[in-house]
């Protein structure tokens, strides 16, 4: 998720390069960098901190040359540093890279590249391509490219230029997304449109598996293997605005469609068969056989993923866990048990409450994971451990695609923990291995449905924008989700809604169902079903509206309820990651029918850093 800008032409690379970077920036990053080729040599500039830090640095020595490219980051391996930020170089300084994504197998490559005698000079994944490069190369960049991706596994988009080659870019397309601009004599290449519009409009949109040699003249589009590629360059006519929310005319609505590659991406390099490699956590199967408790804290949304982890962590675990809202535990007096972990979830890593919250059980024992999705936040210095969610930036204030990044962070975390504990023999770790496996593609597949969850979502939404009070229920794993439901609902369409499990209603809450009140039920966990299904009576006998979102292949709950948003069916267990994407639209589409500010609702703030 992080940004990239390329140059090759007649004009200094340098000015165009920051330009686009600055493009780019509005999705905020945590380190910046430039490297330009002339004359033999390689200049790398390179600063952490907001892309001003960048602009200073150039101001006292800006490198010339009329090829070059440049890297915001978004941190996923080592945190925000000078030395981390990109360009990388290898240690000869003739070949530099920028590269966004994730290499799965850089820890075995770095090994081996260290036991050569390669000297690395950060933290991250990405250097090890630059030195693979310096190796490969024998007189020709796409070659030595193509060779050192070759050993290379995981999702990314690299791009390369070399000191002796002053006039090519190599860029290599896998997965993460770079796309190419054409000017009068000139070429340009970025992560994202937005970086392109200053200069024109003619593109093309490199795929996966693609390797492009560029040139001011223009490009060679092969395969990876060699194979020539020809594809149209097409027009684009967005505006800047239009093009920095990828065509979406939201952030949320952007952000909920890229939970596909969010949930791939949680999942890269960390599941092998049933094994689970978790980057960032140091403890040894001893301590994960001793858990005798286990406590999560959160706020809001990572609150509600929490809520999920509970219930995930007791059923198939069977360790006691309680979930405690972060702002009431700093101020309880917790008795923490030997032999526990404390899981504090946070999005932004910097939440004021979650910080002390986590901080108290860490001082009174507990061993601290944290699960943050910025590399170097605040809660990583204090934690042992570090799960990172790698759900890219979240711009939109209200979360979608850091949540689910937060359940898959969990679920891998309980597959782990049951097989070292015991209570998952194979069989059943390799179907919850499996069923993971699967979530990617399901989410797509229902983001992109036929029948539309979309137009589904818009449609329910505009019998909903009008209404004043709206109830979510659930049972378990679902009640989890109804809680984040009905958060996303009133966070941003300022509709009084509220979440209860569904066998709580008739201790109060049913008095206020009356003739065409709308209830959202969530119905996917086959042991409570039928009890769901009571509850739904109860409410459908006093009027109620009622949608569920349910499996596709639930045939009884259409006689309970007047819609249904349809979810593919998977382990229950796993349910949230697919139960959350209708109620996400949902909310989406309401805040939308009411016409109202969606990504930066009234009263609320992105990370809340204060009390
Ligand atoms: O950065 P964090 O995950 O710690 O933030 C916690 C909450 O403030 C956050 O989830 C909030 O509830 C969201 N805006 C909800 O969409």
């Amino acid at each position: 998720m992080c940004g990239i800008m390329g140059y090759v032409g007649p004009r200094p690379a340098s000015p165009i390069i920051m330009q686009g970077l600055k493009r780019l920036e509005y999705r905020g990053y945590d380190s910046a960098g430039i490297a330009v080729a002339a004359d033999g040599v390689i200049q790398i500039r390179k600063a952490a901190g907001k892309l001003d830090r960048l602009v200073e640095a150039m101001a006292a020595s800006e490198p010339s040359g009329a090829i070059g490219i440049g890297h915001t980051r978004w941190a996923t391996h080592g945190p925000p540093t000078d030395a981390n930020a990109h360009p990388h170089a290898d240690t000869t300084e003739k070949f530099a890279i920028v590269h966004n994504g994730i290499i799965e197998n850089f820890f075995e490559l770095k090994e081996e590249l260290l036991a050569a005698g390669r000297e690395f000079t950060s933290d991250t994944d990405t250097e090890v391509l630059v030195h693979l490069i310096s190796d490969e190369y024998d007189g020709d960049l796409a070659e030595a490219v193509r060779r050192a991706v070759k050993r290379a596994t995981g999702a990314y988009a690299l791009v390369a230029v070399a000191a002796e080659q002053p006039d090519t870019i190599v860029a290599v397309r896998m997965i993460s997304p770079l796309v190419i601009g054409f000017g009068e004599g000139e070429t340009f290449l970025a992560s994202g449109i937005p970086a392109l519009l200053d200069h024109t409009r003619d593109v093309l949109v490199m795929e996966d598996g693609e390797l492009a040699i560029i040139t001011a003249e223009g490009i060679t589009l092969e395969k990876l293997d060699g194979t020539p590629v020809d594809r149209q360059h097409m027009k684009v006519d967005w505006d800047v605005e239009q093009a920095e929310k990828g065509g979406y005319p939201h952030f949320m609505l952007k952000e909920i469609f890229e939970q596909p590659r969010v949930v791939a991406d949680s999942l890269l390099g960390r599941l092998d068969g049933t094994d689970v490699i978790l980057e960032g956590v140091a403890w040894g199967p001893a301590f994960e056989q001793s858990i005798e408790k286990i406590w999560i804290t959160a706020c809001g949304t990572a609150f509600h993923a929490g809520l999920a982890g509970k219930e995930m962590f007791e059923g198939l675990l069977r360790i006691p866990t309680e979930a405690v809202y972060a702002h009431e535990l700093r101020y309880r007096d917790p008795i923490v048990e030997p032999n526990s972990l404390t899981l504090a979830i946070s999005q932004s890593g910097e939440t004021a409450d979650t910080l002390a919250g986590a901080r108290l059980l860490h001082e009174r024992g507990s061993r601290l994971l944290a699960i943050t999705n910025v590399v170097g936040s605040a809660l990583t210095h204090y934690s042992d451990d570090v799960i990172y969610t790698r759900a890219g930036l979240e711009i939109s204030v209200a979360s979608t695609k850091a949540y689910t990044a937060m359940l898959v962070a969990q679920y891998l975390l309980a597959l782990r923990l049951g097989q070292s504990r015991g209570v998952l023999d194979e069989a059943r770790a390799r179907k919850v291995a499996a069923a993971l496996e699967a979530l990617p593609g399901q989410v797509e597949s229902l983001l992109k449905r036929e029948e539309g969850i979309d137009e589904m979502a818009r449609f329910l939404a505009s019998k909903l924008a009008d209404e004043n009070d709206i109830y979510f229920i659930g049972r378990g794993l679902d009640y989890a989700v109804a809680t984040e439901g009905s958060l996303k609902l009133k966070e941003i369409s300022y509709l009084h809604s509220e979440a209860m499990p569904a066998g709580e209603l008739k201790h109060g809450t049913l008095a206020l169902i009356t003739e065409g009140t709308p209830v959202i039920v969530v119905n996917t966990q086959a042991h409570v079903y039928d009890k769901t299904v009571s509850a739904l009576q109860e409410v459908k006998a006093r009027g109620a509206s009622v949608i569920a979102v349910a499996y596709d292949d639930d045939t009884e709950i259409e006689h309970y309820t007047d819609h249904v948003l349809r979810i593919p069916r998977t382990l229950d267990l796993l349910s949230p990651v697919l139960s959350i994407v209708p109620l996400q639209l949902l909310a989406y589409h309401v805040a939308d029918a009411r016409g109202l500010e969606i990504d930066q609702p009234r009263n609320l703030a992105k990370s809340v850093t204060v009390e």
